[in-house]
């Protein structure tokens, strides 16, 4: 079976799913044939799922894919990694060749990293393999997504030592065997010996199974003697995550603008940290493609309005805010 039949039988059976290889009017052959094999493969046995869908999606794959093209597509879908340069513009589904059931799910939103806001500074980064959770402050937080005791998770970073941001640190970190990313003063408060910890200090990275993490400057307490606070940045299935943890705005957040950071964690509370329109100054500086909100609402100390500060950020820096609220998620 050629690949073309193959397009247009599955477009006469009536599937919403179309595709081009490059431009519409170049041969499909450009493709290399493993990407040609895996997207066979997601037409034949897969494409059900997508039969009377509300939209037509037009899957890009090759190497002479135009960026014109794909801005002109309603509906354009990435696969494979000679497209990977214009992720940015629609979702991509990476692999040399692609998993066609993968295929599937990017087409469905369910592919990629998820980003659950669980409340305060508590994130969980969700990757197939991977679930890294930051600043476990669950127990005796109202606002709290969920019960620490059903947090799962393979690596925690904590950012410093207060309370309510390592609260239930232990707890987690004991029962999942977690690696926790902190520094060696906030590790030497910890009591869990099934945990490791891998230590580090502003400015160093440390290379991981799933990329990296990288410590950054936080202007705060540390709540462990002798240690800092710290912000981190996180990189993870080639998205970069931006933590700022507890801090006020501070200039080293300008040098982040040249890792071109996929979403920025910013908290917005005030008092303790940055307040809205510092935080917005902080966005400005860092230039990131997204910026959720956090540190806020958890005591009457730091309430604020999010959506205000979406409001304002969005107005004069034109950079989106996502406003989270405590269990819900947004895919990068
Ligand atoms: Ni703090
Ligand atoms: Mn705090």
């Amino acid at each position: 079976m050629c690949v073309s039949c193959c397009i247009s039988s599955a477009n006469n059976d009536n599937c919403s799913i179309r595709r081009t290889f490059g431009s519409a009017n170049e041969t499909p052959s450009r493709a290399c044939s493993a990407c040609h094999a895996a997207l066979v493969q997601f037409l034949r046995y897969h494409t059900h799922e997508f039969e009377n869908g509300e939209y037509t999606y037009q899957i890009f794959a090759g190497k002479d894919v135009k960026e014109d093209d794909i801005r002109k597509a309603e509906h354009p879908i990435l696969v494979g990694n000679c497209t990977a340069k214009f992720r940015d513009l629609a979702p991509f589904c990476k692999g040399c060749p692609p998993i066609p059931s993968e295929v599937t799910k990017t087409i469905k939103g369910e592919a990629g990293l998820k980003l659950t806001y669980l409340g305060h500074s508590c994130f969980l980064i969700q990757s197939k393999e991977y679930t890294l959770i930051i600043d476990p402050f669950l127990t005796g937080n109202a606002l709290a997504a969920v019960k620490a005791d059903d947090v799962k998770a393979t690596h925690m970073l904590i950012s410093h030592a207060h309370s309510d941001h390592m609260g239930d640190a232990d707890s987690i970190a004991e029962r999942n065997q977690s690696v926790i990313f902190c520094t060696p003063e906030t590790g030497a408060l910890l009591s869990c010996p099934h945990a490791k910890q891998e230590n580090g200090q502003p400015g160093g990275s440390i290379r991981t199974d799933f990329g990296a993490i990288k410590f950054l400057a936080a202007n705060h307490g540390s709540g462990a003697p002798g240690g800092v606070a710290c912000g981190f940045l996180i990189t993870i299935e080639e998205k970069k995550i931006y933590f700022a943890g507890d801090t006020s705005l501070i200039p080293d957040m300008a040098q982040l603008c040249d890792e071109h950071v996929d979403v920025a964690l910013l908290p917005i509370g005030d008092r303790f940290t940055m307040g809205p329109e510092d935080a917005m100054r902080a966005a400005q500086m860092i230039q990131p493609k997204q910026v959720v909100p956090m540190h806020y609402n958890t005591f009457p100390f730091i309430v604020q309005d999010p959506q205000q500060f979406k409001r304002m950020t969005e107005e004069q820096t034109h950079i989106p805010v996502t406003v989270l609220e405590p269990g819900a998620s947004l895919t990068l």
